[in-house]
């Protein structure tokens, strides 16, 4: 089976957070249940060199105008993965980053971006590149939310399209003066189409328009039905019933593994855990921290409300006091970096800091950390808790989305059966925290109890195995409609 899937960032071209990781590594897995995928993104610099330096095949396809603009699709195969990248440079030739500029500002041109992407990627669906006829389009994001609406909206035959919800904070909601501009008929200025409160809906219109809506937990779909969890989209959501579908993200085991990471001072596995020490040992070094023999707890995260890292910069000095050590990788708010910058100069020899992006140290944090903290206030589905998992760096978590779906609490029963694998604590509030970290700091102390629960962690299948199969299912009952 065919597949055309449009994502703004996929990994390792591209990437700013878990929709990279799942666009890069989902193509791969659906290979083992038949589907050949297409991964469609725009041609940002940083995607151009890679193709520049990358000695492979590159077919171009002229595109009939875009909005109004020239564009051209680079056919190629990188790593195994096929791409389809949209060159079209006014739109994507940019100093920054893919959706702000070097100031961290979002462009205001993004509107245009995106539904450039969209509109290509429906284009591409229906035959714009010779040879390649898609059966399913499967679109990520608001970033791609456009692609099934421009597919109902046209008369010709189109494939059937499913809308993935990364992450429902982000909508694309834009003023309606643009909506003359989208190229799509009247008729889509309308509650079924993309008017959203009078404005432009790009996730809200994809919603309405595809043939199945997932979301990349069972419990992420279950709470975006609700008032609190739908962020105004949860009539709508409800209105799908059964063609709202929640699907775990998985990770790319090979990528994230123990025993063959590179980036890693000491290999290790579930049966072999020694090792594991010299990493604890590096992560020390390499953020200065005092060598003694409590654990680390670790943050890799984007700094944010979403994220709930202001609960953990506000109890620094109580971690500390407890003989924790704290290191923390990420960028965001400026106001949750500076208060970990201030913890750090408080504690610097317990608690250490990357202001940054850093793909490297993130694996080697997850392989000398003992713990990884993630306190979200909502969280789609997660990804560093499962890369905590295979690495045997337990994750301590909030009771919401994906988080509740792949991390097993240490309760009595848990334990009792040896299937723990790291700490659940709600609400994502100060003092739930707190009383999660002394209960971390108990199962921490219990040396034999820590190391099976690290194994048990470890043994979790976090692969895409289980998921790529549901995803494989859908396409197939949708193509069988
Ligand atoms: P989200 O996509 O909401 O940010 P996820 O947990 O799904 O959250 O994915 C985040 C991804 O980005 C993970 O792969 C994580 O390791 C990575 N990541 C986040 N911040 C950093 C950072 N500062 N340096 C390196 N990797 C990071
Ligand atoms: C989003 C969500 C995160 C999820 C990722 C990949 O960024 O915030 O929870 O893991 O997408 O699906």
């Amino acid at each position: 089976m065919r597949v055309l899937s449009i994502a703004s960032e996929v990994f390792p071209l591209i990437k700013t957070g878990g929709l990279a990781d799942v666009a890069g590594a989902l193509p791969f897995a659906l290979t083992d249940h038949g589907c050949e995928v297409t991964t469609m993104l725009p041609g940002y610099p940083v995607v151009m060199r890679a193709l520049d330096r990358a000695k492979v095949t590159i077919e171009t396809h002229r595109l009939d105008r875009v909005l109004g603009a020239n564009a051209q699709i680079l056919s190629c195969t990188l790593d195994s993965l096929r791409l389809f990248v949209l060159d079209m440079p006014d739109l994507y030739d940019r100093l920054g980053g893919p959706y702000t500029d070097a100031e961290g500002h979002d462009y205001a041109d993004n509107w245009m971006r995106f539904a450039a992407l969209a509109k290509a990627g429906a284009m591409v669906a229906q035959g714009a590149v010779a040879g390649f006829e898609p059966e399913i389009v499967h679109a990520h994001d608001w970033q791609a939310a456009l692609t099934p609406v421009y597919l109902a909206a046209s008369n010709r035959p189109r494939p059937k399209t499913v809308l993935t919800i990364h992450n429902l904070a982000f909508q694309g909601n834009y003023p309606a003066a643009i909506f003359p501009q989208l190229e799509l008929p009247a008729a889509s200025w309308s509650i079924e189409g993309v008017e959203y409160y009078g404005n432009v809906g790009f996730l809200k219109g994809g919603l309405h328009a595809c043939d199945v809506v997932t979301t990349v937990s069972p419990t992420y779909a279950k709470e975006i039905v609700t008032d609190g969890g739908g962020m105004g989209l949860d009539g709508l959501l409800l209105g799908r019933g059964t063609r709202l579908v929640g699907i775990v993200n998985g990770i790319d085991t090979t990528i994230w593994d123990p025993k063959t990471d590179r980036e890693i001072a000491a290999p290790y596995s579930a049966t072999a855990l020694k090792p594991r020490t010299h990493n604890k040992r590096a992560l020390e070094g390499e953020f200065g921290l005092r060598r003694e023999d409590g654990p680390i707890f670790a943050v890799v995260s984007r700094l944010t409300w979403q994220k709930g890292l202001d609960l953990v910069a506000g109890l620094c000095d109580e971690i500390v006091a407890r003989g924790i050590r704290l290191v923390v990788v990420g960028t965001g708010e400026g106001i949750i970096e500076g208060a970990f910058q201030a913890a750090h100069a408080r504690h610097p020899d317990r608690i250490g800091v990357r202001i940054g992006y850093d793909e490297p140290l993130s694996h080697r944090v997850q392989a000398g950390a003992d713990a990884i903290v993630i306190p979200s206030r909502f969280e789609p589905c997660g990804l560093t808790q499962l890369y905590g998992l295979r690495y045997g760096c337990l994750p301590i978590v909030t009771q919401v989305g994906g988080l509740a779906d792949t991390v097993v609490d240490a309760n009595y029963a848990a334990v009792s059966a040896g299937a723990a694998t790291g700490v659940i604590f709600s609400p994502p509030q100060r003092s739930a925290l707190l009383a999660a970290i002394d209960r971390t700091l108990d199962l921490y102390s219990d040396v034999g109890l820590w190391r099976k629960m690290q194994t048990a962690a470890m043994k979790a299948d976090v692969s895409w195995a289980k998921s790529a199969r549901l995803y494989a299912k859908l396409y197939r009952d949708l193509t069988e409609e």
